[in-house]
């Protein structure tokens, strides 16, 4: 069987989301060409929301529009309504994300909605995403833990999954968005959402690393089916309306991970370390991820690779 995976960086928008000092356009749009220079192929760009709930993001239509968009990259934005459908099919977008979660408590808080209100309003927009053409994913985030009510029982993350699937989304993606899971509840969500009928192929897992066991919790995911992961290259991220969240995990970390357990992805580790050291740059900050300071390994030398 072929070891495959797909390397879904959400730097640009989830990295920079939270991020308090204001990044020009140009930067963005550079750091978004160094990551389809490394080789990724799905690049979360932006997000169509209120300007008010994520003031980083307020340039998503200059920046959309102003993509070089490379051939055979993806390049999709988070839509939370109408609005930000109609501004992001100004743009030029075709590949969207709507995002709700497990919990009303969050939901509440990140789209002012709550669970099931956030599938209501998702329908139409989902519906009218397929209608153009464009990719869909839907994601469930707060799916292990929710910071407002605590634990999450597995079963009601892949009820809004599946929900989300039959309004039209093409891939769920789980969000720990707090970074609170481990692997055995990894390995046992995937197990509820095959039994619950979704099929491997149309799961992501977006892991924060703010506990460390990001890396811990894609072996878990990688072990029970699943060839989806997000990262953020830089280790970058955070939801402002999820207390306590920090990084994504970082995409050089995984790219290591993988190219060291022999799965297949298309991406350059010595590329990704070169926008990860830009976007730390432009953030004024030293890369602290962990293969962003050791660099990657030769195991025919035994020398540390991609350093700066
Ligand atoms: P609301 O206040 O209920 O909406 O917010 P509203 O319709 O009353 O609008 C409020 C204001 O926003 C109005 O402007 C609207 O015009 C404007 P005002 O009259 O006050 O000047 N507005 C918009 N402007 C531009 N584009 C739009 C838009 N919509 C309304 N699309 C709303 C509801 C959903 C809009 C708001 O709560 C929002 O934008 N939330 C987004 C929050 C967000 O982006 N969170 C981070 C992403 S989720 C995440 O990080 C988790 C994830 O990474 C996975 C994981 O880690 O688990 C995906
Ligand atoms: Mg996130």
């Amino acid at each position: 069987m072929e070891r495959r995976v797909r390397v879904y960086e959400v730097g640009p928008r989830d990295g920079l989301q939270n991020e308090a000092t204001p990044i020009s356009t140009a930067d963005k749009l550079r750091y978004a060409d160094l990551l389809a220079a490394a080789g990724l192929r799905e690049i979360e760009v932006t997000s169509f929301v209120s300007p008010r709930a994520v003031p980083q993001l307020a340039d998503a239509d200059e920046l959309l529009a102003g993509l070089p968009r490379r051939p055979g990259v993806r390049y999709p934005v988070l839509v939370p309504n109408a609005r930000g459908l109609e501004r992001a099919a100004a743009a030029g977008a075709d590949a969207l994300a709507v995002f709700t979660a497990a919990s009303s408590a969050f939901t509440r808080r990140n789209i002012a909605m709550t669970v099931d209100e956030s599938l209501a309003a998702f329908a139409p927009i989902l519906g009218r995403a397929g209608r153009l053409g464009w990719w869909r994913r839907g994601y469930v985030s707060t799916a292990f833990g929710c910071p407002y009510t605590g634990r999450v029982d597995p079963r009601s993350a892949v009820d809004v999954a599946r929900r989300l699937l039959e309004i039209g989304a093409e891939e769920v993606c789980f969000g720990d968005t707090i970074g609170v899971a481990v692997p055995d509840q990894v390995s046992e969500l995937t197990a509820i959402a095959v039994d619950a009928g979704i099929p491997l192929d149309r799961i992501a897992y977006h892991f924060h690393d703010t506990r460390g066991t990001a890396l811990a919790n894609v072996a878990a995911g990688l072990a029970g089916g699943v060839r989806c992961f997000d990262a953020s290259s830089g280790g970058t991220g955070g939801c402002p309306y999820a207390p306590g969240a920090a990084g994504n995990l970082a995409t050089e970390d995984l790219v290591y991970f993988l190219d060291a357990s022999g799965w297949q992805h298309g991406v350059s580790l010595d590329g990704v370390l070169t926008a990860a050291r830009f976007v730390a740059g432009v953030l004024g900050r030293p890369l602290a991820t962990k293969v962003g300071q050791a660099g990657g390994w030769d195991p025919a030398s035994g020398a540390a690779t991609g350093r700066s």
